[in-house]
């Protein structure tokens, strides 16, 4: 299965913090927001991964993730030129997807809960049509919003509704079979001017081919779009962190669990962090597993 990662957006509502960095390299507590992103691609266990930004922001993503050598992934970029709209990342990326299926995940999404690898790792390996993750929100008309059936069928998705039908937002990470470039080739406009996924995701729901994987209550999806979900999202990482002393979306030691790099690959990594707290840990989890 291939990646996308999409960081694209002018972070409007971050102004100034965005004024000259992308939204997905703000920090989130102790590190960038896309390492948040990245790991779930990488936990699904899918090493190529396309990350798609726009012209002025390209640069120092590249700068920060590289070619992903160093975490044994293959990361390439593409231009989105202007923000016209999430499905666009489907035409942007018809050639790193090919053949295969794709995972596609917004940059500025946060995803947290016991058992996510395994549950990604099921999902990933059985993609027939689409697989939607949903999450109970108590202010669904900011996102997707999905219906379903008595049974947990999906009936319905609708971009941030006046009136939604349910608490259920779609999240920002989507599994598709490779039928996606065709469908996403074919859908319309919005009248917000963009490329909705919403409106891809509801050409698989009219085909009876789109599953909704609902996170539960004890699953955490964050905001990061405004500056106090911003906060909220850093202070819920450094509060699970220092209790359990286990980093999130530390990439350079999920490289190392997922097997992309060895031991010593890992161990050349941490040297990377000096003396930071960052380096400290990556020594922690190399000792551990030695
Ligand atoms: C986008 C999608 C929306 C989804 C959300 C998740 O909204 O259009 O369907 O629920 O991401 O983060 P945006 O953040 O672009 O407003």
């Amino acid at each position: 299965m291939r990646g996308i990662l999409l960081a694209g957006g002018n972070g409007t509502r971050l102004r100034p913090l965005t004024q000259v960095l992308s939204k997905q390299l703000l920090p989130v507590y102790d590190k960038p927001m896309v390492y948040y992103a990245l790991s779930v691609l990488m936990l699904a266990n899918i090493r190529d991964v396309l990350v798609i930004s726009s012209g002025a922001h390209i640069g120092l993503l590249r700068a920060l993730l590289g070619d992903g050598a160093r975490v044994g992934m293959n990361i390439t970029y593409a231009e989105q030129a202007k923000p016209n709209g999430i499905a666009e990342a489907f035409l942007i990326g018809a050639d790193h997807i090919g053949d295969d299926n794709v995972a596609l995940i917004l940059g500025d999404n946060f995803f947290y809960g016991d058992n996510f690898s395994a549950t990604l790792r099921t999902e990933a390996a059985d993609v027939d049509g689409c697989v939607l993750f949903g999450h109970k929100v108590t202010d669904p008309e900011r996102y997707g919003v999905a219906e379903v059936d008595q049974d947990g069928r999906l009936l319905t998705i609708e971009e941030k509704p006046l009136r939604p039908r349910s608490n259920l937002a779609v999240t920002g990470l989507y599994f598709y079979d490779n039928k996606v470039v065709d469908i996403a080739k074919n859908i319309q406009v919005s009248a917000r001017g963009e490329l909705e996924i919403s409106d891809v995701n509801q050409v698989y729901v009219e085909q009876g081919r789109a599953r909704l994987v609902t996170l539960g209550r004890g699953f955490a999806w964050l905001d990061t779009g405004t500056r106090d979900s911003l906060l909220q999202a850093s202070q819920y990482v450094q509060m699970m962190e220092q209790r359990q002393g286990l980093r999130i979306a530390c990439i350079e030691e999920i490289a190392l669990r997922m097997g992309f790099i060895d031991l010593a690959a890992c161990e050349r990594l941490a040297v990377e962090f000096g003396n930071s707290d960052y380096g400290n840990y990556l020594r922690t989890v190399t000792a551990d597993l030695a």
